[in-house]
């Protein structure tokens, strides 16, 4: 390791690194030089750590601890019982801009509440935003969306008549797994999105859409292409899951499978 001060360039490819491995945010407002830290080696009393002068100074106090999902997430119930009070879409979105109880929302730069047509008779819900989605604020901008839009033309569908949405609208840092209190805490806003659009068919794109509308834990390759009711607060639809676009885009054989699921949901909508 060498100790030159880095340049413009080499700074900015560092933050860049930092932001796509998640380190989006700054947990004190003085840099601690861990390096420096690790150096100073433990000896068996710890009364008597070998602590160099220079470094006593600027030792400082152990930094805060972050929970694993950042800032706690509010208690589920009482996002029940807001997002139930929702009369519109446009009155749940204004409701999830103001929302300041799932973690999520403090290191995502947008709300991605949904996209495409309110009035839709099919409903899409994929995991969570990416970095593409985040910066837009639009569901399924980035090349899984791409290849979704491919996917829906196949079989006469586009964003005009499906209506895309998440299971959490802020993008978990780094592309993370959302953790499962974010999910129970976005969860009610979901559910009352799904019954104000009120589809008559609902998609889970991918495993982790599927268990949590279907609140299973099978696979999704056990889980694709089979239809079941699901009833959500009033509403009650026609459900399936089928592989989620980015899963499509690492193993493109698997395509076979979801152009069964596409044509299984023309039918659907058809019938
Ligand atoms: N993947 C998702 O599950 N949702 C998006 O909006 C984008 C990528």
């Amino acid at each position: 390791m060498t100790n030159r001060q880095l340049n413009r360039e080499e700074l900015l490819a560092t933050l860049d690194w930092y932001a796509a491995a998640g380190v989006d945010i700054a947990v004190g407002e003085t840099p601690v030089d861990r390096f420096a830290q690790s150096a100073v080696v433990p000896v068996t009393n710890p009364a008597r750590r070998a602590v160099p002068a220079a470094l006593q100074a600027q030792t400082p106090a152990a930094p805060p601890v972050l929970q694993a999902n950042g800032p706690a997430d509010a208690d589920p119930g009482e996002a029940r019982t807001l997002a139930a009070s929702a009369p519109t879409l446009d009155a749940l979105r204004a409701m999830l801009e103001d929302f300041d109880g799932c973690g999520l929302k403090l290191r995502a730069t947008n709300l991605v509440f949904a996209d495409g047509n309110p009035d839709a008779k099919v409903m899409l819900v994929g995991e969570a935003p990416g970095r593409d989605e985040d910066l837009e604020g639009r569901p399924f901008v980035g090349r899984s969306g791409q290849l979704l839009d491919r996917m829906l033309a196949a079989i006469g569908l586009d964003r005009g008549s499906v209506y895309i949405a998440n299971t959490v609208p802020w993008r978990p840092p780094g592309n993370r797994t959302p953790s499962p209190s974010e999910v129970a805490v976005c969860l009610p806003f979901l559910y009352r999105q799904i019954e104000l659009v009120a589809p008559k068919v609902l998609v889970a794109l991918g495993g982790a859409s599927a268990s949590t509308l279907f609140e299973t834990d099978t696979g999704i390759t056990r889980l694709r292409g089979q239809w079941r009711d699901l009833t959500i607060g009033s509403h009650t639809m026609r459900a399936i899951a089928t592989l989620h676009p980015a899963y499509l885009l690492r193993q493109p054989a698997a395509k076979r499978l979801a152009w069964q699921d596409l044509l299984s949901i023309r039918a659907a909508l058809d019938s």
